[in-house]
């Protein structure tokens, strides 16, 4: 009889099954909301993320984010939300009224006397307005001390580095962007950002074409520094491609640049210096000096439903002065943003896409064949299986509990 043990894929999952749970995101989180810009003085806007429904308020030049479900009847108060007193939200269907600092139950329009008024409330958010964006802390209402913003963004690169290019948290940065939905969960979507082995789908881009790019048709990591891990108790955690050769000329990634068996061969010319992807807690990319040297490019990867997530792309610049700043402005809004973030970016969103129907309810996680090129991707999982504050549950209403 034999005695080889058979490794299940359940047990191969169990390295990082909080991943696997993860399907609503991670929680205690930062994550962008919204642009600076989408929400003006005075203007209430509605997000979802990691399927709770938020809104969002500017007032006075404050902002507030609050549970966007009155907890008299349920309904999003977003659909028509009054402000009769300054601070406050008044649910358009029987009137309840919240404080928007402490989402306490203030007021009932048509029942100022109801011994409900102070002893009911609904969820606010930590909110923080930064790089250009609202970010809200999502998690649970007790979780204490909520972490710098910084934390769950990719950190500044040395001065001293050779390729170095600005951060979008740094001084000066220019950072410019859009945001839409993808229809995949939202590991899937980060899984895609920065997997070594994709390039093929960008092979035709446009962009590949204008600038004679030199497209591997994808890297191999041959040494154990491939990957790089960040783990930091007070600071971003990360993980990194190296695909960037170390100083003495050592490589860490064999390029692939030919096919014999299927006849093809890699294109382009012009080798895309400097290039280095890394994917940052709680779901962040970064490309340095992509699309050119001297750019990072970023992605936020923001769980809203279970096969929905929002897809945050962003460009970082270091402008020199104010004509330069107008410059750049000018060759995104005309150029880059289509070449970029639409064509190029187009494929790696219908690839997500794509992949959705096979992890739908789990069943990919179980039955997909990664090989060597999907390292990183395994240590990402594991990544996150370690250094996730919290693993969201979800929606009450889908998951049957009858808590209220
Ligand atoms: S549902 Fe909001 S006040 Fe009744
Ligand atoms: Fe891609």
């Amino acid at each position: 009889m034999s005695t080889a043990v058979i490794r299940s894929s359940s047990q191969k999952n169990k390295q990082y099954q909080p991943y696997i749970d993860a399907k609503w995101g991670l929680k205690n989180h930062w994550y962008p909301a919204l642009f600076s810009d989408e929400l003006k003085e005075g203007e209430f806007k509605a997000v979802t993320i990691c399927g709770e429904p938020i809104l969002l308020r500017r007032e006075n030049g404050k902002l507030y984010a609050i549970e966007d479900r009155c907890c008299h009847r349920g309904v999003r108060m977003s659909k028509k939300p009054f402000s009769f007193k300054p601070c406050t939200v008044t649910c358009w269907y029987h009137g309840f009224t919240y404080n928007l600092e402490n989402g306490r139950l203030d007021t009932i329009l048509a029942a100022p006397n109801d011994p409900l008024i102070g002893n009911a409330s609904i969820k606010v958010y930590p909110v923080s307005e930064k790089y250009t964006m609202i970010f809200v802390f999502v998690g649970d209402a007790d979780y204490a001390p909520v972490p710098p913003l910084e934390h769950d963004l990719p950190p500044p690169l040395e001065k001293e580095y050779v390729n170095y290019c600005k951060n979008l948290t740094e001084d000066g940065a220019l950072t410019v962007g859009i945001h839409r939905s993808g229809e995949s969960n939202w590991r899937l979507a980060v899984e895609n950002g920065f997997d070594p082995g994709h390039v093929l789908i960008h092979w035709k881009s446009p962009l590949v074409y204008a600038h004679n790019l030199a497209v591997p048709l994808g890297a191999r990591p041959i040494t154990d520094k491939a990957v790089s891990i960040i783990e930091s108790d007070d600071g971003p955690i990360g993980i990194r491609n190296n695909t960037v050769a170390d100083p003495d000329g050592t490589w860490h990634y064999d390029l692939v640049l030919e096919n014999k068996e299927l006849g093809v061969k890699a294109v382009g010319g012009n080798p895309m210096i400097g290039l280095r992807t890394s994917m940052w807690l709680p779901g962040v990319l970064r490309v340095e000096n992509f699309p050119f040297q001297g750019v990072n490019l970023y992605e936020f990867y923001v769980p809203t439903h279970e096969d929905k997530y929002e897809y945050w792309e962003l460009m970082t610049f270091d402008p020199k002065d104010e004509e330069d700043k107008k410059r750049i402005l000018d060759q995104y809004e005309h150029y880059l943003k289509k070449a970029v973030f639409h064509e190029f970016n187009d494929d790696d969103l219908w690839a997500r896409d794509a992949m959705q129907p096979f992890y739908q309810n789990g069943v990919g996680f179980e039955e997909e064949k990664l090989g060597e090129m999907d390292a990183i991707i395994i240590g990402w999982r594991k990544l996150v299986a370690r250094h996730a504050r919290g693993i969201q549950d979800a929606p009450k209403e889908l998951n049957g509990s009858s808590k209220c």
